[in-house]
């Protein structure tokens, strides 16, 4: 974990609560998790849930984040909801989850357009790239890293990329999927292949100040192992963040260990 940047630790909750479960959610998070200097806590409620939170929450202790958007500012597109129209409310998306990739059939164009409206919008992308099981097994890691990375990233600024942030989440190691645990070395390579691309692509400087967070079953018992993995800087939570006396230790641990530092 680099101290000069911000750890991050953020919730998932997917399809998971409706408006009123959220803010009771939310509610015991308050009171569960005390603010950290060193530590941003970042919530993804549903899009639904997004407003009244943003209404209800101390931004002093939690930033919140989209699961999802829309590419276009605006325009005839039933049924979306476009970045643009979140701009007050949220400080980051998540981007390219790959329950968008492989449940919506969401593209590596479709990411790229994504991550730059958002970037547009003065919202911070986490863009979430990882190997599916059938991927990984047949070798490809490596090459499905290196796409998914340079066309998330393509047309942008080496000063927009410092503000980005990275989610490598191995498809096999997120609990609705296959929920193997990763292997902190598995990661840690693929963590070190992630921050090589950016190197190449955008410079050092870049590939030093964005942020790569681990995301796949991370609980409060095993975040520690990553969090201490080179070149990680923080976790995306998804199941143990819907439990808020799980996810307060989560923060605790990042808290923990940003001391021992
Ligand atoms: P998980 O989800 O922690 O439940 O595996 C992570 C994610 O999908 O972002």
């Amino acid at each position: 974990m680099n101290q000069d940047r911000k750890t991050i630790i953020a919730g998932n909750w997917k399809m998971h609560l409706n408006v009123h479960q959220s803010s009771l959610l939310l509610h015991r998070l308050h009171e569960n998790i005390r603010v950290h200097r060193d530590i941003e806590v970042v919530l993804a409620p549903s899009m639904l849930s997004l407003q009244p939170l943003s209404l209800e929450l101390d931004h002093r202790k939690f930033k919140l984040a989209s699961q999802d958007a829309y590419f276009k500012d605006e325009g005839g597109y039933t049924g979306e909801v476009s970045f643009a129209m979140l701009g007050e409310m949220v400080q980051y998306g998540i981007i390219g989850h790959s329950a968008r990739r492989i449940y919506f059939g969401e593209t590596l164009e479709m990411v790229r357009d994504k991550v730059q409206a958002a970037v547009r919008c003065g919202i911070a992308p986490i863009i979430c790239v990882g190997e599916t099981k059938q991927e990984r097994d047949a070798g490809e890691t490596k090459q499905v890293l290196h796409d998914q990375i340079t066309t998330a990233l393509q047309n942008l600024t080496s000063r927009d990329i410092e503000g980005i942030v990275v989610a490598y989440e191995p498809v096999w190691a997120i609990s609705t999927f296959d929920g193997v645990i990763a292997r902190p070395d598995d990661v840690e390579k693929s963590i070190a292949f992630i921050r090589m691309q950016i190197r190449e692509l955008y410079g050092q400087k870049a590939s030093e100040r964005v942020r790569v967070l681990y995301g796949g079953s991370v609980n409060e018992h095993d975040v520690r192992g990553y969090l201490e993995i080179p070149g990680v800087d923080g976790a995306l939570v998804g199941a143990a963040s819907l439990n808020y006396h799980q996810f307060a230790a989560i923060v605790d641990a990042a808290y923990q260990l940003r001391l021992k530092a």
